[in-house]
């Protein structure tokens, strides 16, 4: 386990929410600005019948994967899915690991755009006994996707590439990808005859005026090689359901996927109370409507806050963090001084943020703040902390 989800854990269960100085976690990236929109239906009474409680469809049930097509046609821009295209599995990781297992061998690799999602290491790495093979982008274009650079790391890779895994929404910068770069990256990964993952599981949880718009809608008709992540955990909040999406129009992929379903299934009673809130679409709507309203504000708010505290920030118009550039404030270019002040944060300023080191960025220096996991006053009085002992840094 990281160091930094390592000490949230245990800092946050330590912390006094009374005390002003209290900890303050914003490492781990959930949305918890919107959990009273979500309340009135959890503790609703559930109307489940009894079906939902017993053996059922391991894949996810017809009534869940069926309620998921409209769902995904709707908001997700999945046009053209049917039921039988859909998985679903305890969270996008299970999809991931399951997904590269089922499609890969060991001994081979996975492309991944860095910077990137930590967990990606764990998934692909420990049980499919596969490499990540990390392409990273270049900081002085805000680390956009550059199929020069996935070229590169596809030629030097030491060993066989079977897919390319595209985040979109970025990990960690927050960015939509234009239309031309996936693309570009799709049009580059069939050139090399590589599967492709779109993981898109951030697809909602946009606040700016770039509109997302999944690669699935961009395809010509179903494609036999691109695989789409989505899961419940970011854009509704709700990571610890352990709820993840795969849509494949592959059947043989599917139909693998299925074989080993059984060990990544979702509970009933969650596909029930899932199925019917994306069943009503008003409530999707108005939802949805809400949850980017707050976190555009808080986006913003964390935005001016970090600009004011001397840290230049990515632009982004997606997900729930910014990544900060923090070079300016190491004693030297080293990941250990990346490191040292990641510490130092922590330690003086009780403020656990995301070290660059954990999203494999090419080079040390930067980190990254959730501004979803806390109220946008609790994150701002964090930044000001976090100046304080900026400020203190001599350079
Ligand atoms: C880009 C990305 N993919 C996958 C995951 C894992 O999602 P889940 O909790 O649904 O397994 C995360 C969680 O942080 C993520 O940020």
């Amino acid at each position: 386990m990281d160091e930094y989800f390592a000490e949230d854990a245990q800092r946050q269960g330590a912390s006094d929410p009374n005390d002003p100085e209290r900890f303050v976690g914003l490492a781990i990236a959930e949305n918890k600005l919107v959990w009273d929109l979500l309340e009135p239906r959890f503790n609703a009474p559930r109307g489940i019948e009894q079906w939902s409680i017993g053996y059922d469809d391991f894949a996810g049930s017809q009534r869940f994967r069926t309620a998921i097509v409209s769902f995904a046609a709707a908001h997700l821009g999945y046009h053209d899915s049917d039921p039988d295209s859909i998985v679903v599995l305890a969270g996008a990781g299970t999809i991931l690991e399951t997904l590269s297992y089922v499609i890969g061998d060991p001994g081979e690799g996975i492309l991944v755009p860095t910077p990137s999602y930590a967990g990606y290491w764990a998934d692909i790495e420990t049980r499919d006994a596969m490499t990540v093979v990390p392409a990273h982008m270049e900081p002085d274009t805000d680390f956009r996707l550059d199929t020069d650079v996935l070229e590169a790391a596809y030629t030097s890779s030491p060993v066989p590439i079977r897919a390319l895994l595209i985040t979109n929404p970025v990990y960690p910068t927050g960015q939509i990808l234009t239309n031309k770069e996936v693309d570009h990256a799709i049009g580059w990964a069939r050139s090399r005859g590589l599967h492709i993952f779109m993981n898109e599981i951030y697809a909602l949880s946009t606040f700016g005026n770039t509109p997302f718009i999944s690669a699935r809608s961009l395809l010509d008709g179903p494609a036999q090689d691109v695989h789409f992540v989505w899961a419940f955990s970011k854009d509704f909040g709700m990571s610890g359901l352990r709820v993840g999406i795969l849509q494949s129009d592959n059947e043989s992929v599917i139909a693998a996927v299925r074989e080993i379903a059984y060990w990544g299934s979702v509970s009933g009673d969650t596909q029930h109370f899932l199925a019917s809130l994306i069943e009503d679409d008003v409530f999707v709507t108005a939802y949805l409507a809400k949850m980017r309203l707050r976190l555009k504000e808080s986006h913003q708010r964390t935005s001016v806050a970090m600009k004011q505290a001397g840290i230049p920030v990515i632009d982004s118009n997606a997900g729930l963090f910014v990544l900060g550039d923090f070079r300016g404030f190491l004693t030297e270019q080293s990941w250990q001084a990346e490191h040292n002040l990641w510490r130092r944060i922590l330690d003086e300023a009780n403020v656990n943020l995301t070290p660059g080191a954990s999203c494999h960025l090419g080079m040390p220096g930067y980190m990254r703040v959730c501004f979803a996991r806390e109220p946008a006053t609790t994150v701002e009085g964090a930044i000001e902390r976090i100046a304080q002992v900026l400020d203190s840094i001599e350079r």
